[in-house]
């Protein structure tokens, strides 16, 4: 199979849910997103009304960095898809807290409560005071991959099997039969990071990749080495980014916004998490993880999402995302600054550029 062959479908994108406090950028910058579930509830709406396909909630079990309060990820999830018609939600699960016995039947019940629209984001952990504070054994890096590995083998093999049986190193099934299963399509895998232990988790079992924001070069070289390995594996998985958008009338005000983010940056919030991330990506053997390159300003937005620059008007921000499509980007996961009005115009504005582009693009491969 050609290694490019899933990116010829449509750009899917998909916004982080502020479903903690303190919304996408650790500034003091004044910000109109709210956490609360009716704020969530119309985000959703509006962003499935302009064309987002999915909405990605957090977990957290305790605040870092700003979030000084934070709801829980499966629930939330599970409101915004009473909610919505079509939107898919993606509910992040943290291997420790869940085990993949509950998680797989909370899954599956609401998989058949929204008309199989979850899907679920196994998170790997970095944040070592969190796990401390609820009494988690805090593993290390590899050891944290390891688990995730077998707790989406798990999920996936109670999911599929009429009988699972597993035995590993973290968990154990003997015989398990899950009634009901979820409906199908099942829900998709999707699992984050940068490390090679997180690639390489992502090319043998992930349905997605996520990872931070990146230029178009640094993505095309993590793109490649995923889909290279994925291939040997005869696994298929595809990518999702993320970037934080600051679409404007004009690139002057777009670039002025950028700087008062900055500008207003919490710098003892930024220094606090700049210090937690030392527990994810330079804790890996290889020191090429999630935050192992990101300067103060790059973590002012905790996901990188300043670095794939799209910053400026809806034609230039469109024009950037066709350029990581061409690298071999499948999702966009997207945070704003004031969420329903930024996600609204981005959905007006950007998305049907961004359509028309790739009609184009489909054109020339085509020729
Ligand atoms: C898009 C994305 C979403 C994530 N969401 C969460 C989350 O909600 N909660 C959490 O504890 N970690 C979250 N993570 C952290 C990852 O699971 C992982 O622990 C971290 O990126 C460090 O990975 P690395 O050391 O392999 O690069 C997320 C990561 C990415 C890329």
């Amino acid at each position: 199979m050609p290694i490019m062959m899933t990116n010829q479908r449509p750009l899917q994108f998909a916004y982080w849910v502020p479903n903690v406090s303190g919304g996408l950028v650790i500034s003091k910058i004044p910000q109109r997103t709210q956490w609360d579930a009716q704020y969530n509830r119309r985000l959703a709406q509006i962003a499935e009304s302009v064309g987002f396909d999915y909405a990605l909630t957090q977990i957290r079990f305790t605040a870092g960095y700003g979030a000084e309060n934070q709801h829980e990820s499966v629930t939330f999830s599970q409101d915004l898809l009473a909610a919505t018609e079509k939107l898919k939600v993606i509910a992040a699960l943290l291997p420790g807290p869940w085990n993949p016995a509950l998680a797989a039947k909370q899954i599956a019940t609401i998989s058949h409560l929204s008309g199989a629209r979850i899907a679920v984001n196994v998170v790997s952990g970095w944040f070592r005071s969190e796990f401390k504070a609820i009494g988690e054994i805090w593993l290390d890096h590899e050891e944290r991959y390891l688990r995730s590995e077998e707790f989406i083998r798990c999920l996936r093999g109670i999911w599929q099997e009429s009988q699972f049986t597993f035995a590993g190193d973290f968990y154990r099934f003997r015989n398990y039969s899950l009634k009901p299963k979820p409906l199908d399509p099942q829900p998709e895998i999707f699992q984050g990071g940068s490390s090679r232990a997180a690639r390489d988790m992502a090319a043998r079992v992930s349905d997605w990749y996520f990872t931070n924001g990146n230029s178009v070069e640094g993505i095309r070289q993590q793109i490649d080495d995923i889909k290279v390995k994925a291939q040997q594996n005869q696994h298929i998985v595809k990518i999702g980014m993320n970037a934080f958008v600051i679409a404007r009338e004009s690139e002057q005000q777009a670039q002025q916004v950028l700087q008062e983010i900055i500008d207003h940056a919490d710098v003892d919030a930024v220094k606090g998490f700049q210090h937690e991330t030392q527990n994810a990506g330079q804790a890996s053997p290889e020191k090429e993880g999630n935050w192992a390159k990101s300067s103060f300003e790059d973590l002012v937005q905790y996901n990188d999402g300043f670095k794939p620059e799209l910053i400026g008007t809806p034609h230039q921000i469109a024009e950037r995302i066709i350029e990581y499509k061409k690298a071999g980007v499948d999702l966009l996961l997207l945070g704003f600054l004031h969420c329903q009005e930024d996600v609204a115009f981005f959905g007006q504005e950007v998305i049907p550029l961004v359509r028309e582009l790739e009609q184009q693009l489909m054109l020339e491969l085509k020729a």
